[in-house]
């Protein structure tokens, strides 16, 4: 049923599309608070919107926030928090390459139910062995497959036997033999691995551990009941985890356009890293610079393009359709927008550049529609209402200091005067550019020749958990999509009217005139 027609002419006068709105202002920069959405006639429940969103390049998330590649926001910690609610962590490069393919490894093989390499003992290791790999990798679980010099299945090692008393003895004392093992063919797991192990639990009591076997009996992996339990419960949770088509958690990385020794694109190590990534299953690879729409981003993106055809390509940053068109050409699939609204940076004031990100975000969604490349819109964002306005020109979010706090942040927790904080740096900041070329270069580059840093060092209040900070997140934009009566993601970007608040809009949009006791997100 449509809103009354006869009044739609009146309310427009006021409350203006995208494409009546911004050029209205084509001489001003517009940032989140300078505008507020119209609410419109709806028949949408928040909790019946669907945030589904397409990053492009087969790339898809259940809910359009990913993490900041930044080295106080994302490692694998902050991504499998990410991907276990939907959305994305771009893993950060201020730190060695082969760091970074272990930290996108970890997210990869996050439990997924099958474990396709299972940790395994032979026969003839002395329980005490087994102790002490137990103690070495502080592996939280003592239950092991045996198997011989071949690999092929030799028996089950129970946890009730990897015990002190009996760490003299061999395991091929000790082991369940072959003959009385679970276990499934690899071949009878199906399209749907864990609702067949789901039911084989079902039907053997008792039983928590079941192999995976090949033909010749050689040990193919490993499905225990808790992660089975964990996924079935996940299936059914609103927000399901992004997971890629061998229910691995997803997972990004970003890289830099690095230049050689003689100042030119240092092609090899750019394309041996990103081989690497590409071999340890991440799923988008982000080219993250400050300035995009440059000949380095571009010759690097094409050249990633044309080595990896179907990887989902990020790039950026940018502020405008010609940049967006230029990475799109080059070849990304997604392209961030954003250049000095994030909380920590100093762009504006130190280049005296930089564009308000409603009015980028506009100006670069614009070329996407053309160029079909997704629009993530990057920094600026401190509250979950400017992420409801962010993604009526944009797929997705990108988010650095409103997770920063998070426990799954990288970083020490500090006490200062009674309240816990968490170090949040620019990655433009002195400190994260030294970081970065310490790891990086070695001692080839002093970073203190870059003389001007672009970010600020910084402390954010701890926040509790990803789960947490990002439930109130979600709550905020289902709340705004109701109002606008949009059922999900497109029809938010088609439905949204724009109007330029005033100052004195500002101050009456916040808590005023009151003592303010508690928080909203408290
Ligand atoms: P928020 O507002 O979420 O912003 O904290 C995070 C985004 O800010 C960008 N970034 C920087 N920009 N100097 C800058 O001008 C910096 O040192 C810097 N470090 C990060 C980046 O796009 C990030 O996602």
């Amino acid at each position: 049923m449509a809103a009354h027609k006869e009044t739609d002419h009146f309310d427009s006068t006021f409350y203006k599309t995208a494409d009546a709105f911004f050029p209205a202002y084509s001489g001003i920069g517009l940032t989140f608070d300078d505008i507020t959405l119209a609410t419109l006639y709806s028949e949408i429940l928040p909790r019946e919107t669907q945030l589904e969103t397409d990053l492009g390049g087969g790339l898809q998330l259940h809910i359009p926030i990913i993490s900041s590649d930044m080295d106080t926001v994302t490692e694998s910690r902050m991504a499998i928090a990410m991907a276990l609610n939907g959305g994305l962590g771009l893993i950060h490069y201020n730190m060695p390459d082969r760091q970074q393919l272990s930290e996108v490894s970890r997210v990869k093989h996050h439990v997924h139910g099958l474990i396709q390499e299972p940790i395994k003992v032979t026969p003839d290791q002395l329980i005490g062995d087994v102790l002490e790999l137990i103690e070495q990798k502080r592996f939280a679980f003592s239950t092991f497959p045996v198997v011989d010099d071949k690999g092929k299945l030799a028996g089950l090692l129970p946890s009730h036997v990897v015990k002190p008393r009996y760490a003299k003895r061999k395991v091929a004392e000790a082991l369940q033999p072959r003959s009385q093992v679970h276990t499934i063919n690899q071949k009878e797991l199906g399209k749907d691995p864990i609702a067949r192990a789901d039911k084989f639990f079902t039907e053997h009591l008792g039983i928590h551990k079941l192999l995976v076997v090949d033909d010749k009996d050689m040990l193919r992996g490993l499905i225990t009941m808790s992660d089975v339990e964990r996924i079935t419960q996940e299936r059914r949770a609103q927000f399901k985890p992004a997971r890629d088509a061998n229910f691995h958690l997803i997972c990004g990385a970003a890289v830099s356009a690095t230049r050689n020794a003689f100042g030119e694109l240092d092609r090899e190590r750019i394309l041996t890293h990103v081989s690497g990534l590409v071999e340890r299953g991440v799923d988008v690879v982000a080219v993250s610079t400050a300035h995009g729409h440059t000949k380095g981003v571009g010759d690097t993106v094409k050249m990633l393009r044309d080595e990896f055809p179907k990887l989902p390509l990020i790039a950026g940053n940018v502020t405008s359709a010609e940049g967006v068109e230029f990475l799109a050409r080059a070849g990304a699939t997604a392209v961030k927008v954003g250049q000095g609204p994030g909380s920590i940076c100093t762009t504006r004031i130190v280049a005296g550049v930089g564009i308000p990100q409603m009015t980028a975000l506009y100006v670069a969604s614009n070329s996407s529609a053309k160029k079909k490349v997704a629009i993530l819109a990057d920094g600026g964002i401190t509250k979950s209402g400017d992420i409801v306005k962010a993604l009526t020109l944009s797929n997705a979010v990108i988010c650095g200091g409103i997770l920063a706090g998070c426990t799954e942040a990288p970083g020490e927790v500090l006490e200062i005067g009674g309240k816990l904080y968490k170090q949040y740096r620019g990655m433009g900041s002195l400190a994260a550019m030294k970081a970065g070329s310490a790891a990086r270069y070695g001692h080839e580059k002093n970073p203190t020749q870059k003389v001007a840093p672009e970010g600020v060092e910084a402390l954010k209040e701890v926040s509790g958990s990803v789960d947490r900070v990002l439930a109130q997140l979600i709550g905020g934009i289902q709340s705004g999509m109701g109002y606008l009566g949009a059922a999900n993601l497109a029809q938010l970007r088609e439905k949204a009217r724009y109007i330029r608040v005033s100052p004195a809009g500002q101050r009456e949009a916040a808590p005023h005139d009151v003592v303010e006791l508690k928080t909203g997100n408290q």
